[in-house]
């Protein structure tokens, strides 16, 4: 039975957490999983945003606990997939239910989240003697006010979608029967963009956070070279001229 199920629509891949019975807790299996499905996402060149969800009721409520109880690393092996801002197309979360641990983690790795007004939010590692990994308490730091990353992570605390937004953890709440259509409807916006420009945008958002501003300023007129001399940037700009809509293929 696959963890995850893998489609794609034109240019949308949808990554669909898939162990319903376990609200989408994350094993070895799933981990190899998604890495092998990322991995294809990154190197369709048809495919150019991808939407995380999760079959259920939940997103998922985060690392399998029960592989824990088989030793420290016996689950996993040592194995760290590839993350989704590893990988320059934007990807969009897609949360309702439970998200929780490493399903918050997930989700933080994401662009963007769009939740359902039912989600709930938080890191219980502490609650069962662990703590947040996976670079969460790098990561979160970096998206949040600090006073809200300890108030998470040190009591265990769950919020709702409301507060989450309010703490600056989701960009958008919608009734729970509007999620997918609202994520679909923002992956169908990205499409309309130059998706060369796109990617280009997250790269240097991304790396550029960790750099001087000079080496960011090296990769800025990098990335400006390669953009400039696509065939979507001539497309795009001919278009503007002649009014009317542009035609971007990626290259
Ligand atoms: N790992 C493994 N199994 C999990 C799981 C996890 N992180 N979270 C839920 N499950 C399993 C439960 O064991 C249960 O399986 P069972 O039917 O075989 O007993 C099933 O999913 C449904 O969960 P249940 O606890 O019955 O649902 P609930 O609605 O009462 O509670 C939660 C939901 C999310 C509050 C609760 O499951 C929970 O606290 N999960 C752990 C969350 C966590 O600590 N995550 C971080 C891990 S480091």
């Amino acid at each position: 039975m696959p963890t995850i199920e893998y489609r794609k629509e034109g240019k949308i891949a949808i990554f669909t957490l898939n162990r319903p019975d376990v609200l989408n807790a994350q094993n070895a299996q799933l981990h190899h999983e998604l890495n092998d499905a990322f991995l294809d996402f990154r190197d369709d060149s048809d495919l150019w945003v991808g939407i995380i969800n999760g079959h259920g009721r939940a997103f998922s409520a985060g690392a399998d606990i029960k592989e824990f109880v088989l030793g420290p690393t016996e689950g996993r092996a040592g194995f760290r997939r590839i993350r989704a801002e590893q990988i320059w197309k934007p990807f969009i979360a897609a949360i309702h239910g439970y998200c929780l641990g490493g399903g918050l983690q997930l989700a933080m790795e994401c662009d963007l989240r769009i939740a359902a007004d039912d989600a709930h939010f938080g890191y219980p590692e502490v609650l069962i003697g662990y703590f947040p990994g996976s670079e969460c308490t790098l990561r979160l730091p970096r998206y949040i006010p600090r006073s809200h990353v300890m108030e998470l992570m040190l009591m265990g605390k769950q919020v709702d979608a409301y507060e989450a937004y309010r703490m600056g953890l989701l960009n958008l709440v919608v009734p729970q029967d509007k999620l997918m259509q609202a994520a679909l409807d923002w992956a169908e916006t990205i499409c309309q963009a130059g998706p060369l420009g796109v990617r280009a945008a997250k790269e240097m958002i991304i790396r550029g956070y960790h750099m001087t501003w000079n080496d960011g300023m090296k990769l800025e007129a990098e990335l400006t070279e390669r953009v400039r001399n696509s065939e979507d940037f001539k497309e795009g700009a001919r278009a503007f001229v002649e009014k009317r809509k542009p035609v971007f293929k990626g290259k």
